[in-house]
């Protein structure tokens, strides 16, 4: 299913599944993230039905950093998966929406100490370890509290995706991961340790991934380096391939869900060992648009700017990776309208604040509602209050039912957690 098959014209008006979406930005105001939960539940449903079935096992960790929304992570949660945390703060957004601990793995280049407690503590599923430093730390701490902790062991291929180059994170001069010698040092390491029990091999070489091929090769990649443990008496649980399936941004397409399972589940499953996936943008990338209104139109020289309330502030993507997003009226426009080019901006004061560049586009005034698709994933999650901007609402809808699970941040937001003034005038 594709955002396109909910995101539809009715009588010239957008609609998300049965929502208009004039009607709820009249009631919530713009900017607005909505998402599609039949959207949601569909792309787990494909997920979860292209699984080969048990056993061996798999476990689908949904990355929270993609979207971490209470509600979605509860709905996922209900859906069967668990997740894959990358902070404290991951950890506790997860285990708030109830998903086991045993479904949670903790990712991350740089855990702090007091996140380590945290995971250890809650009996997460595995910590996946990031360099001999850390596993020492991991060590250090299972001893203190007693408590046996199982350890995964992020591999760097060196293999390169073909992807933005902030988001391609397998090769050798990323931070990420170790190397296969040093892998299988630390799980060896492990093995021997009375509070640690070596369980598992990952991997994540990067995001917005389209070709199915990376994905073949990490598969066998890992099948590889867990005969080689094999052969020096580990015997590993589960490979974990991790996430990075590419979404249909621009037209150009992608790999379905169910293509990217069928890929690496059976290499992994006929070798014998339990699968880990950790999807993120795959699964709520394309249930999301940003409902947006446009406040000014400027003609500089050339360029016609189309400036929006929505900023990179709420959507960073194009300022951060050159992203492209469709972006669609909401109200239709008349057959025939001419297509001119125009720069879609936010009010942001750095000249990177653009959402669209150079694209063609229908006549647009001062009020017009637009949405820009697929923001389901690293849109909200990304987003933050510079420029002293409010972080915007979220909505579910559902059928014909939509829901706020995220309010719009008030003024009294910018605040949080700062001394207040009069406090300071007393120092
Ligand atoms: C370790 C890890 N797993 C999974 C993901 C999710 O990737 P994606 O959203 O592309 O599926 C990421 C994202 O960067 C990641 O760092």
């Amino acid at each position: 299913m594709q955002l396109t098959d909910v995101l539809t014209y009715h009588n010239g008006r957008l609609h998300l599944e049965n929502i208009s979406l004039a009607a709820l930005a009249e009631q919530m105001g713009t900017p607005v993230y909505v998402y599609s939960q039949t959207l949601l539940a569909a792309n787990a449903q494909t997920v979860l039905t292209s699984i080969p079935p048990a056993p061996p096992d798999t476990l689908i960790c949904y990355a929270v950093k993609a979207n971490a929304n209470p509600a979605l992570l509860h709905l996922l949660g209900q859906y069967g998966f668990g997740a894959d945390v990358t902070s404290g703060g991951e950890l506790f957004l997860a285990q708030h929406a109830g998903i086991p601990a045993d479904r949670i793995i903790f990712s991350g280049v740089g855990k702090t100490r007091p996140e380590i407690v945290m995971a250890i503590q809650a009996g997460i599923r595995a910590l996946h370890v990031e360099s001999a430093v850390e596993l020492e730390t991991i060590a250090e701490i299972a001893t203190a509290h007693c408590r046996k902790v199982r350890i995964g062991v992020r591999v760097n291929p060196d293999i390169s995706a073909d992807t933005h180059p902030y988001m391609s994170t397998g090769q050798k001069t990323h931070k990420f991961g170790v190397s296969p010698a040093q892998a299988i040092e630390i799980l060896t390491k492990a093995a021997t340790h009375p509070w640690l029990e070596p369980v598992g091999l990952a991997t994540h070489v990067g995001s917005q991934i389209r070709s199915l091929a990376s994905f073949a090769d990490v598969a066998c990649f890992l099948v590889d380096m867990a005969a080689r443990l094999a052969a020096q008496g580990i015997r590993l649980e589960y490979l974990d391939v991790g996430g990075g399936l590419g979404i249909d941004y621009d037209g150009q397409g992608a790999p379905s869900l169910a293509d990217w399972v069928t890929a690496v589940a059976p290499p992994i499953h006929q070798a014998g060992y339990n699968l880990v996936m950790e999807p993120g943008r795959s699964i709520v990338g394309a249930t999301g648009i940003l409902l947006t209104c446009v406040t000014t139109i400027k003609q500089q020289g050339e360029r016609t700017f189309v400036v929006v309330d929505a900023g990179m502030s709420d959507l960073i993507r194009p300022a951060l990776y050159n992203a492209y997003h469709a972006i669609w009226p909401v109200v239709a426009p008349p057959p025939g309208a001419p297509s001119l080019p125009v720069d879609v901006v936010g009010p942001i004061c750095e000249t990177g604040d653009w959402l669209a560049r150079e694209r063609p586009f229908p006549p647009v005034r001062p009020g017009d509602l637009l949405a820009i698709l697929h923001t389901g994933a690293y849109g909200f999650s990304m987003s933050s209050n510079y420029n002293g901007r409010l972080r915007p609402p979220e909505v579910l809808v559902h059928r014909d039912k939509w829901y706020t699970i995220r309010q719009r941040q008030d003024y009294h937001h910018l605040l949080d957690g700062c001394t207040p003034i009069q406090n300071l005038s007393e120092n």
